[in-house]
């Protein structure tokens, strides 16, 4: 009873360190090695627990001054005793690693035991210091480019196709995997699944330069109809500009710098080097969840990307006003 409520207020304390926690699994993954967590701490504190417990003990049974000399008496007995318990707790330990290793190897297991025939399947490329998603398809008019926010199905399993372009990254959600390394020239997969709907942030976890602090993503997990709506929206090419304003904004993006590195599907733009920006406007978060999508942000992002980010591969682009106003229009109906 009084477990229960120490491990519910040690649950609830971890809800206080923020959106990014093991602790809040959402799906079995997560699941799995929230468990092996719980497991292992309450092994460490029941140790800890019997240590502290046994220094205290011995610390009062045996309390005499310091200035009184004792004389040195062979206790055979007493050794007798000290070298079983010793034994004994060494054989506890050993049984305990060994019951924690087998533990980790099921949980390991677990982890990487979810297939399915037909599953969603999304690469992720790392980039310094941003997250590249495409949604593979056979047919190139049906394959999605986007960036940082990564839509998923709930309840489906999902294949995470991972590689890097530059350094290594460390791709890391921790309600719904562990952390999964990507590297450059080197594709592998993991699996996951997400069985709660909701937002689910991620962070670079390998050091990989100037901004690994700022690279995050999010994940994105929604019901199928509402995911499959997204799919459908996403692989159409950008709208069109309806007004004098956005149609001044696509000029200025087409020919200031912003063409030598975006993608926009259905004009001229079609650079890899930066996210696809088709569909920027849908878009929560933009410079890898460091910015929200707001036009103040978008367009002090615009003027000097250095400035929240520095040492990022996006130049400054010292537009005057008007022009600024109208791209950043234009950029928003890019839903
Ligand atoms: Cu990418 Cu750290």
């Amino acid at each position: 009873m009084t477990l229960a409520r120490l491990h519910s207020g040690l649950a609830l304390l971890a809800q206080f360190t923020g959106e990014h926690n093991s602790l809040h699994p959402a799906g079995p993954q997560a699941s799995g090695i929230e468990w092996l967590y719980w497991v292992v701490f309450w092994i460490t504190f029941a140790a800890f627990v019997l240590v502290v417990a046994g220094f205290t003990r011995a610390a009062v049974r045996n309390r005499s001054s310091t200035s009184e000399m004792l004389p040195l008496v062979r206790d055979l007995e007493g050794d007798r005793r000290a070298s079983w318990a010793v034994g004994t707790a060494v054989f506890i330990t050993v049984l305990t690693l060994f019951a924690v290793l087998f533990m980790s190897i099921i949980t390991g297991k677990k982890v990487e035991g979810l297939t399915s025939k037909n599953p969603v399947t999304i690469q992720i490329t790392g980039h310094q210091w941003w997250w590249e998603a495409v949604y593979p398809n056979t047919q190139a008019d049906q394959t999605i480019t986007t960036a940082n926010e990564i839509h998923v199905p709930v309840g489906k399993p999902v294949v995470i196709l991972t590689n890097s372009a530059d350094v290594i990254h460390s791709f890391w959600a921790p309600s719904v995997h562990g952390k999964r390394d990507l590297l450059p020239g080197y594709s592998s997969a993991f699996w996951i699944q997400i069985d709660k709907p909701g937002t689910y942030a991620g962070r670079c976890a390998e050091f990989c330069g100037l901004q690994h602090a700022h690279m995050g993503f999010s994940i994105v997990a929604e019901d199928q109809d509402t995911f499959q709506r997204w799919e459908a929206q996403q692989l159409k090419p950008a709208v069109e500009p309806n007004s004098s304003e956005t149609v001044r904004g696509r000029q200025v993006f087409l020919t200031h710098a912003c063409v030598m590195c975006h993608t926009i599907r259905g004009t001229d733009a079609g650079s890899r080097m930066g996210p696809d920006l088709t569909h920027v406007g849908s878009r929560r978060m933009i410079a890898a969840e460091t910015l929200p999508n707001t036009p103040g942000a978008l367009a002090a992002w615009i003027i000097d990307p250095q400035r929240s980010k520095p040492g990022n591969k996006m130049a400054p682009n010292l537009l005057n006003p008007g022009d600024l106003g109208a791209l950043v229009t234009y950029l928003g109906t890019l839903q």
